[in-house]
Formats: structure tokens, sequence, C-alpha cells
């Protein structure tokens, strides 16, 4: 009975997991050219609602939708196709130092596990340091009751890939400066960073504080392929996240590149019409509520007597506790 149930539980958690409604999902995907010419394509848009709307935030880059109306349009598809959801946005200026060429940033987000508690444009004029980047980070506070870490900042960034190093350099900056503004430790760094192939050189990367400094985790590893074309393999799109208290609120393993070429088996040209970038994503610890509670009466019901056993079997739900028993201890 005993072992019978506990080889259930990868099971019960794998469908619940792969049902959704538990995952707190952050993502970050670089639309390539997002505005009115992408925005009329009506498969681009349906694969782009379909990929957006696996997220709880997420940010959107090289939006550059000068009319107005791509963005209103993109978020009626999100709430049509989703109705179990509602979805809102907050966007940047157009930021850029060309009139010419301009991009917002956009965090897309569920108004129903998310709140925006403070948005803040960083305004680039550290002494000794103007004007550091092309798109100065649009800095987005969110409150998620459903995610562990409850409260965290997103700063995002699509730095210029000729100005790479330094803008990355000039992030760990932006994050000091944020962190003692909110007095927060959650922050969270995320976007296409171009921190690959030739925009990153390896000689460069120990004069940038946003990779050696012991506070900070890449999730997303450097041999990671974020780009569409089968001909390049570059990692240039990148989550990172500050603290130890964060870093433990990410649910293990979970950051990777969504290849939504293979997950809706398109060819590359297709792809190629959304992006040339996949997005990026990663989970938050969720506050586990009904599995954990639903597992622990019918351990109960399990008739197992000893309080140790018990104790044992709750260690396996809760990873927070130290020590989880090795199968060979509880599977008799
Ligand atoms: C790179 O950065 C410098 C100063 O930070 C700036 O003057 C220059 O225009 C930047 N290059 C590009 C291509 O944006």
């Amino acid at each position: 009975m005993r072992s019978s149930f506990l080889l259930l539980l990868p099971f019960l958690m794998s469908v619940r997991e792969a049902k959704g409604g538990s995952d707190f999902r952050v993502c970050a995907f670089n639309l390539q050219h997002f505005g009115d010419s992408k925005a009329k394509k009506t498969e681009v848009m349906q694969i782009l609602t379909r990929i957006i709307t696996r997220c709880d935030v997420c940010l959107l880059q090289e939006v550059r939708d000068s009319k107005e109306k791509a963005l209103p349009k993109l978020l009626a598809s999100l709430n049509s196709y989703d109705s179990k959801h509602k979805y809102d946005a907050v966007a940047s200026e157009r930021l850029g130092r060309s009139e010419s060429y301009q991009e917002q940033y956009v965090f897309v987000y569920r108004t129903d596990t998310v709140t925006v508690t403070g948005q803040y444009q960083y305004p680039d004029d550290r002494p000794g340091d103007v004007d550091a980047f092309s798109r100065e980070p649009f800095v987005v506070r969110f409150k998620a009751p459903k995610a562990v870490i409850k409260e965290f900042v997103l700063i995002p960034q699509h730095t210029t890939p000729t100005n790479t190093t330094k803008e990355l350099d000039a992030l760990y900056d932006v994050l000091q400066h944020v962190k003692k503004m909110w007095k927060t430790e959650n922050v969270m760094l995320l976007g296409d960073f171009n921190a690959d192939c030739g925009y990153l050189a390896k000689k460069n990367r120990k004069h940038v504080r946003l990779i050696t400094e012991k506070s900070l985790t890449w999730l997303i590893e450097d041999e990671i392929d974020t780009t569409v074309r089968s001909t390049t393999s570059c990692t240039y799109d990148r989550i990172v996240v500050h603290g130890e208290k964060f870093a433990r609120e990410i649910v293990p393993l979970s950051a990777k590149p969504f290849d939504f070429q293979r997950e809706y088996g398109l060819t590359e040209e297709q792809a190629l019409e959304v992006s040339d970038h996949y997005p990026v994503e990663v989970l938050l610890k969720v506050v586990n509520s009904r599995l954990f509670f639903n597992g622990a009466t019918s351990l109960a019901l399990t008739g197992t007597k000893e309080t140790t056993s018990k104790s044992k079997f709750l260690s396996l739900f809760c990873p927070q506790l130290p020590r989880v028993p090795s199968l060979d201890t509880v599977v008799k």
C-alpha cells in the first residue's frame, strides 16, 4: 500500500504540472520588429498568442509599434484565446539613441495572478557613465501571491549588439540602484542580452560585473541555443537572478528556451516569420496548496501508524526540509 502510493507520487505531480495552473512562468521574448506589419499576419499572431499565454509575466522586446495598434491587437488576441485568465500590459516609452530606430519594453501579465506594484524608467544619468544604454531598462515591480517569492522586480534589457560588454556591466549599477530604491533583494534581469557569439568575447567576460559578481545566478547556460535559425547557435537571451533567496525559489532546471518551432510543428521558415529568437522562460516555485494537503490526507488514510514514517513521507512533499529519505529506506 505504502510503496504503491509512493510510486504514484511522481505521476500525480506530473499530471498536475501538465495541466498547468500550478506553475508560475516568467518569460522574455524578443519579437524581432513587432509592429503593424507583423500584427497583420494572422498565423503569426496566433503563434505569438499561444506562446505568450503560457506565461504569467512575459517581457516583450523589439516592440516597434509606432502606430500603437499592434500591441492592443495582441492583447485582444490573448484575452480572446485564453478566457481562463485576463491579460494586461505595461509598456515603456519608445527608447533608442536615434529618432529613426526606437523600441519599447512591454510586460504582458495575467491580472489574476500578478499585480504591478511599481514601475521605473532608469534615467541613465549615472555620474561618469551618462547614457550607458541605448535602451534604458524599464524596471517593473510585481506582486504574485501564488509564487513563494511573493514580490519581485524585473529589470529588462535588450542590449545593442556592438556595446554588449559595456551595457551588461552597467546593468550591475542598475541592479544596485533598484535594490536600494525599493529595498529589495528579489531582482531578476532578463532579455536579449546578446551575450554570446561575436558580441560577448570570452576574454571580456571577466570585466562584466553581471557575470563575475557572486550574488548573481545565470539560469540560461552558455551553449544553449536561443536562436531559431538552424545555422546559428548562440545564447543571446538570458535570465539572471539576484540573491540566494530568489535562486532558491526558482524551480530547479526549469529555465530554458521555448522551442516553439518544434512544439508547434512549424517549418523554420514559418517560425522565422514569428521571430528569429526563441523565448526564454523560468518557473517560480508556487505556494503548493491542493496537492500538498490532498497528499497528506491520503497518506493518513493509508493507515500508516508510526509518526516517524509519516514525517518521512511529508518530507517528500516539502523541499524545504533538509533531508529526503532515499527510496531504499522508504519503499520496502
Ligand atoms: C556604444 O556606447 C557608446 C557610449 O556608451 C555610444 O556613444 C555609442 O553610440 C554606442 N554604440 C551604439 C551602436 O549604440
